[in-house]
């Protein structure tokens, strides 16, 4: 029997989030070893990460998010147009993708790197690329993609695509998805109030779209949707009968919990 989940990595469970490009390799470390360990249970495990300080910061800087937008530029930036931005931020998505890529080489996983920019295009759930390269299920084969710069086929010519966009359509597409969790930072899971007056008691364990909660969406820095995003895409995974969870990623031990069948800490999404 084939089992796969698909897991996200939240941009700013995995870098700093205010300095640009710098990643938490310590986390990422522990995220990959939990994948190992979930691998060797026979559990493939497809990851695909955001990009916190190494795609926000640029791309909102340079309006990535809105397309091309004729004759705008940025005064003492290390690029001189939003083409060339597009091309730094491209760049620094694979420099972070390589350190995660190399962690999980270090543990003897075999690793798929699919960089959206070759593959894909367009925006949104319904963006266009086909799933094909990701149909390998061998569990000591892992593939990563990402949130990137894509081209779009319209006058905007390029734009942000959503790591959590393409969680959303590998999971619905691929066969023998059984889970889709996104492993967050700073929280453990959907809460009741804002985070930085949560207690434990204010976690949402299960959510369903009459439940309120509280997220923290930082649209000053962020180029994509934030949690309202997740919930979106996750509330239409879960109605297509698979499992989608929120959990804290700072504690990686949840997830191999959660696949394991063990008690763990987080939110489920309710179809
Ligand atoms: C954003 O991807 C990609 C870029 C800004 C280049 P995500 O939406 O998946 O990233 P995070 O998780 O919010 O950082």
């Amino acid at each position: 029997m084939v089992r796969r989940i698909v897991v996200k990595f939240g941009g700013a469970l995995i870098t700093k989030k205010d300095e640009q490009c710098v990643a938490h390799v310590e986390i990422i470390r522990n995220l990959c070893s939990v994948v190992h360990s979930i691998s060797q249970d026979g559990v493939q495990v497809i990851i695909v990460h955001g990009a916190g300080s190494f795609g926000h910061l640029k791309a909102k800087r340079w309006r990535l998010n809105e397309g091309q937008i004729p004759g705008f530029s940025v005064m003492g930036d290390s690029c001189t147009s939003q083409l060339e931005a597009v091309e730094e931020v491209r760049r620094d998505m694979l420099e972070l993708n390589s350190i995660i890529v190399s962690e999980l080489e270090n543990l003897g996983l075999i690793v798929h790197s699919h960089p959206p920019h070759e593959w894909a295009r367009n925006l949104g759930p319904n963006f266009s690329g086909t799933l094909e390269r990701f149909s390998s299920t061998d569990p000591g084969i892992v593939h990563v993609t990402f949130g990137d710069v894509v081209d779009v086929g319209n006058e905007r010519r390029f734009g942000i695509l959503s790591g959590d966009d393409i969680v959303a359509r590998l999971s619905l597409e691929l066969p023998d998805i059984e889970s889709l969790i996104f492993a967050m930072g700073g929280v453990d899971g959907l809460l009741k109030v804002p985070p930085n007056i949560a207690t434990d008691d204010d976690l949402i364990e299960e959510w369903s779209p009459d439940v309120e909660y509280e997220g923290l969406h930082r649209s000053d820095i962020d180029v994509t949707g934030g949690i309202g995003l997740k919930i979106k895409r996750g509330h239409s995974v879960a109605q297509s009968g698979i499992g989608v969870y929120l959990v804290n990623g700072e504690y990686p031990m949840r997830i191999e919990s959660l696949v394991r069948n063990e008690p763990w800490r987080g939110t489920t999404i309710l179809p």
